[in-house]
């Protein structure tokens, strides 16, 4: 059954409190719920009460205090319906059992690794209970968990802790949560185990004292610290730029090891996969310590944007993600580089969500239609829906956003919205029609930008005429023009801003250019000069834009761009043309071009007045799904890897004396830190060492080998061991079995000596990977091993797994069947490694298509991996 927004109806019933008791046994928990109920006010009368339920068994069900009889409801595998109810408030009280230990989905009451948890989001609460497990129904949650002290002695739940004690003459004790703050059945959370936890507090602006705490496996404790450090500055952050204060007594965030996603905002009680919490010098890299401080934020900032105003369904999905992660994006820039995060999300987006919105899986940031909602926890709902929030800002100014903003908390606090609601605050506090805006809600596409630039020198005039068109996605083949947000510059030759001293027909407002139909032009006369138009800036609207701007035009940009990010994407540009011109058969190693771009990366590379992490990202060449993204169709994976590694070797080469000296200049004798300004000395150097490696040979070989072995943090041994990965060999099994032997015990980083070999692209990768999914330290029943090494290998080795004999998709698909059974959410997403099948060229498409008719076919399958396979053939 397909659902679809238009369908919305309010719930027939509100419950206004909820009482749960929940005693916790490994394979028996027993949960009784006392709902308050009454009928909606917006609904017809004598609707009958319909909660969602699966796979309980019902122990009792009372209405008003009296049992019902058989006769009195109706169960199905989704749930109960009691047709005649009382047309007041009245009370319902269901007693379950439910075996948390066979709960292998991840999804409502399971354990993991001996510790209870849930994941409720988006409809795990009903695998808990009966309820109307939808998003606008929001009650006040208390909640008493008892379990066995040996068990369980920590006991967490929702909001304060009002009581806690033990069951007299047992060997049992219990705890009382209560949470005043309504909320949607989907942040509801407890956690019962043996648990260490670190402690902290948090004054906030108006003086109010939280607790708080972070639970983690025993032992590890310490490696909670920064997790700790990372959430004190969120709160204060929230507070000083979005005015945004905690609400409650007690913060806690609790580490498990079996988790579906990232991590979960459950009022009060985030829980986190441990790889967002768990980070110390010996076990993680610069970049797993940046993800979990932008974790830890972004669950943080949902406790307003999600939970105190929450979605009134699932398609308002991006109404909290796509808002939270704009808040967690600015939040990592004023940690760090604004620059340097610009360009790695922009990275991001662009081989995730353009990948996706260009293939049979593209869907609108607010889908309208879905059949299983698990399977749009995406990058078009998560980092497109940032994108078209950071546009709202670009195009109404940063007060005016602001307003929006804070009339958006005070109107909507404490309800369930929807993006109408959102968009109708900025309206009322800009006065500007969002109309056409909110076409970046529904369209799906990446829109085609087209920019040809008329410069006149002669007379002083440069002309640009921009064409927009979206393309075609799965069931919208027409588009209207959207409104585009273009931040432009004119650099001049020396650099400098152009603007001010020109005359410009349309005005700029605040440097950016609105195209609001298919074509525009914009005209500039009065120049003394010859300028290089810096369309985009900031990259300030998520299209592809396309330019007649010639490599010398952008090689300025490169080198004299006030904008950074332009900069960047410049000699990008200039190295995705010279990849463009390799993998088709053109041979630019000798070209003007090249020459010149090998000149200006060392020039940029070697500037020491520029952040080192800006230059590390400089020296990063495309990736083969950067060019496969670009080549767009007919695509051979071999071809593109070996222009890949073609310009890599080149680089390497070139700018041999360059690198050496940046990478001996760059090294530290300084204890491991974690802070921004030494990560970016190391992934310069890293950066630095991946080219120098490209060229192979036993320099190469003795210098990763090298760098590894003096490794003194885990973000150094990791960039030797992947270089080492590169180039195989004798000194490559050595470290692998080093690095083994150093942290057998410890799977969770293990999963980054699973991933290297993985994503290793030599011949024998797949025979490895099948090798290791044997391996006693790899387990299918957990999500971080699955995804460091099946997933891994699906998404992160395009010329393996698009081996030419089908082998690699034949793996996946078994892979997913397989995990069907246990974990379909985890099975969905790794079949949607799939989703740029259509680009290849003929011979592997019809290899793939055939091992995703193999899956369709399948009796039995999960909806969630049905779905995916069914949109994927399209
Ligand atoms: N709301 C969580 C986050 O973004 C994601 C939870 C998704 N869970 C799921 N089962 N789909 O922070
Ligand atoms: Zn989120």
């Amino acid at each position: 059954p397909r659902i679809r927004l238009s369908d919305y109806r309010p719930p027939n019933h509100l419950v206004d409190a909820v009482e749960l008791d929940i005693r916790l046994e490994p394979e028996r928990t027993q949960v009784r719920s006392r709902l308050s109920l009454r009928p909606n006010p917006e609904r017809p009368g004598d609707a009958p009460l319909v909660l969602d339920g699966e796979d309980l068994e019902i122990l009792a069900i009372m209405l008003d205090g009296i049992p019902l009889a058989r006769s009195e409801f109706v169960v199905s595998d989704r749930g109960l319906t009691i047709a005649a109810v009382p047309d007041r408030p009245f009370t319902l009280e269901t007693t379950v059992l439910i075996d948390p230990s066979a709960n292998t989905r991840l999804m409502g009451l399971y354990r993991s690794n001996g510790v209870y948890c849930t994941q409720c989001e988006a409809e795990g609460f009903r695998r808990i209970t009966f309820f109307p497990d939808r998003p606008d129904v929001l009650s006040v949650y208390t909640t008493r968990i008892e379990a066995r002290k040996s068990d369980a002695p920590v006991l967490l739940g929702n909001g304060n802790r009002s009581s806690a004690g033990d069951v007299p003459g047992t060997d049992r004790h219990f705890a009382i949560w209560h949470d005043p703050f309504p909320k949607p059945s989907y942040l509801f959370a407890l956690v019962g185990g043996d648990l260490g936890r670190i402690v902290d507090g948090f004054t906030t602006q108006s003086g109010r004292q939280v607790r708080l705490g972070i639970y983690v496996e025993k032992g590890k404790e310490d490696r909670a610290r920064y997790a700790m450090d990372a959430l004190k500055r969120s709160m204060r952050w929230d507070e000083e730029v979005f005015g945004r204060e905690y609400d409650l007594d007690v913060f806690n965030i609790v580490a498990v090891s079996d988790f579906n996603m990232g991590a979960m905002e459950n009022k009060g009680l985030n829980i986190f996969n441990d790889r967002y919490v768990l980070a110390s010098a010996e076990t993680a890299t610069d970049h797993d310590f940046a993800s979990v401080e932008a974790v830890i934020a972004h669950e943080y900032f949902h406790n307003w944007t999600g939970n105190r105003i929450t979605c009134r369904d699932w398609f308002q999905l991006c109404l909290k993600e796509g808002l939270t992660v704009f808040r967690d994006q600015e939040f990592t820039s004023d940690m760090r580089s604004r620059a340097v995060k610009r360009i790695q999300d922009v990275r991001l987006l662009r081989s995730h969500q353009f990948v996706e919105d260009s293939g049979p899986l593209a869907h609108p940031v607010r889908p309208e239609t879905y059949r299983e909602i698990n399977n749009f926890y995406t990058a078009t709902v998560y980092e497109k829906g940032a994108e078209v929030i950071r546009m709202l800002k670009a195009l109404l100014g940063p007060d005016a956003f602001a307003r929006g903003m804070n009339l958006y908390f005070k109107e909507h606090d404490g309800r369930a919205a929807t993006v109408e609601d959102f968009l109708a605050c900025f309206e009322k506090a800009s006065r500007r029609d969002l109309t056409q805006f909110k076409l970046w809600y529904s369209q799906a596409g990446t829109p085609e930008l087209a920019a040809s630039v008329d410069q006149r020198a002669a007379e002083g005039t440069l002309e640009i005429t921009f064409e927009q068109s979206v393309p075609a996605t799965p069931g919208q083949p027409k588009k209207e023009p959207m409104v585009l947000p273009i931040a432009m510059g004119l650099v001049g030759e020396d650099g400098r801003d152009m603007l001010p001293e020109v005359k410009c027909e349309p005005a700029l407002k605040n440097g950016v250019f609105e195209l609001d139909r298919q074509r525009a032009t914009i005209r500039f006369s009065g120049l003394k000069e010859r300028a290089v138009p810096s369309l985009l800036r900031g990259f300030s609207a998520p299209v592809r834009l396309v330019s007649n701007l010639g490599s010398d035009d952008m090689l300025r940009l490169g080198a004299l761009d006030s904008d950074p990010f332009n900069r960047w994407q410049a000699l990008h540009a200039v190295m995705m043309k010279v990849l463009l011109d390799h993998q088709s058969g053109r041979s630019p190693e000798g070209s003007p071009t090249t020459a010149d771009l090998v000149a200006a990366l060392a020039q940029v590379g070697a500037d020491e007045a520029l952040d080192p992490a800006f230059r590390a990202l400089v020296l990063s060449p495309p990736g083969d799904t950067d060019l496969t993204r670009e080549v767009g169709h007919d695509v051979d994976p071999d071809a593109v890897h070996h222009a890949v590694e073609w310009l890599r070797e080149l680089l390497g080469r070139q700018l041999g004396s360059t690198l050496e000296d940046i990478y001996r200049r760059h090294a530290s004798n300084e204890p491991y830190s974690p802070d921004a300004t030494s990560a970016a000395h190391r992934a310069l150097r890293n950066a630095v060492l991946s080219l120098l490696v490209a060229t192979g040979g036993d320099d190469a070989t003795s210098l990763a080998g090298e760098h590894y072995r003096r490794a003194d943090n885990m973000t150094d041994r990791m960039a030797g061991l992947l270089a080492l990965s590169r180039l195989r060999g004798p000194v490559l099994d050595e470290a692998l079995e080093d690095f083994y032997g150093r942290f057998r015990d410890d799977t969770l980083v293990l999963d980054k000596w699973f991933t290297v070999q993985a994503i290793a692209p030599d011949e024998d990768a797949l025979d490895r990977v099948e090798r290791l999914t044997g391996h006693p330290r790899f387990a299918m029943s957990n999500p971080n091993r699955v995804r460091a090494l099946v997933g891994a290998f699906a998404s992160g080795n395009p010329v393996q797994f698009n081996r030419k004999d089908g082998r690699g998709y034949a793996f996946l698909a078994d892979h997913v069947l397989k995990l069907d059974r246990q974990n379909p959410q985890l099975a969905a997403r790794l079949l949607s490694s799939f989703r740029s099948w259509r680009v290849l060229e003929p011979q592997r498409r019809e290899l793939a298509r055939r091992e995703l008719e193999r899956v369709a076919g399948m009796d039995g399958l999960s909806r969630d991996v049905a779905d995916i396979a069914e949109r994927s053939l399209g």
